[in-house]
C-alpha cells in the first residue's frame, strides 16, 4: 500500500459557480482525504511560476489569464495511490474526452475552463505542494 499526497486546485470557473462543496464531496467520496486547504486569488507571477512547464505553448497566456481571473481553492489530498486516483477522478484535460462521472465531464465548461487541477507525477506533486503550502499547514491523517 502506497500512501501518497497530491496537489489539487478548484479553478476559478468552478469557484464562481459555487462548486467547491460538490468537488470536495467527490474527492472525499472517492476515499481521498483533504489534509490541507485554503482559498487564494493567484497573482500573475504565481500562476506563471506554477505553470512554468507550459511556458511558450499557445495556450499559456490564456491559461495564466484564466487562473488569475478569480479566487481558487488549493488542497493537498492524501490516500493510497492518491496521484493516479485523483487524475482518474478528474478525467481528461478536454472535458469532451473525459469519462462519464469524472469531475471534468460533469463540471468543466471547456478545455481552458476545466474546473480542476491535479498533479501528474510524484515529482510534480512534491513541487506543487511546496509551491503553496508550508509543512506546518498540512495536517496528516495517515502518514
Ligand atoms: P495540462 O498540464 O496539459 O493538463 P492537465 O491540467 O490535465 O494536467 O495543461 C494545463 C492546463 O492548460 C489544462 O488544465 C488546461 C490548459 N490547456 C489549454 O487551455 N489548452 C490546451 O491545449 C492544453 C493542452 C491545456
Ligand atoms: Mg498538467
Amino acid at each position: 500500500m502506497t500512501i501518497e499526497r497530491t496537489f489539487s486546485i478548484v479553478k476559478p470557473d468552478a469557484v464562481k459557480r459555487n462548486l467547491i462543496g460538490a468537488i470536495y464531496q467527490r474527492i472525499e467520496a472517492a476515499g481521498l482525504q483533504i489534509v490541507a486547504a485554503k482559498m487564494l486569488h493567484l497573482t500573475k507571477e504565481q500562476a506563471q511560476g506554477f505553470y512554468a512547464e507550459h511556458e511558450g505553448k499557445p495556450f499559456y497566456d490564456g491559461l495564466v489569464e484564466f487562473m488569475t481571473s478569480g479566487p481558487v481553492t488549493v488542497q493537498v489530498l492524501e490516500g493510497e495511490n492518491a496521484i493516479t486516483r485523483y487524475r482518474e477522478l478528474m478525467g481528461k484535460t478536454n472535458p469532451e474526452e473525459a469519462a462519464c462521472g469524472t469531475l471534468r465531464a460533469d463540471f468543466a465548461e471547456s478545455m481552458r475552463f476545466n474546473s480542476v487541477h491535479g498533479s501528474d507525477s510524484p515529482t510534480s506533486a512534491e513541487r506543487e505542494i511546496a509551491y503553496f503550502f508550508a509543512a506546518d499547514e498540512i495536517c496528516p491523517r495517515t502518514l
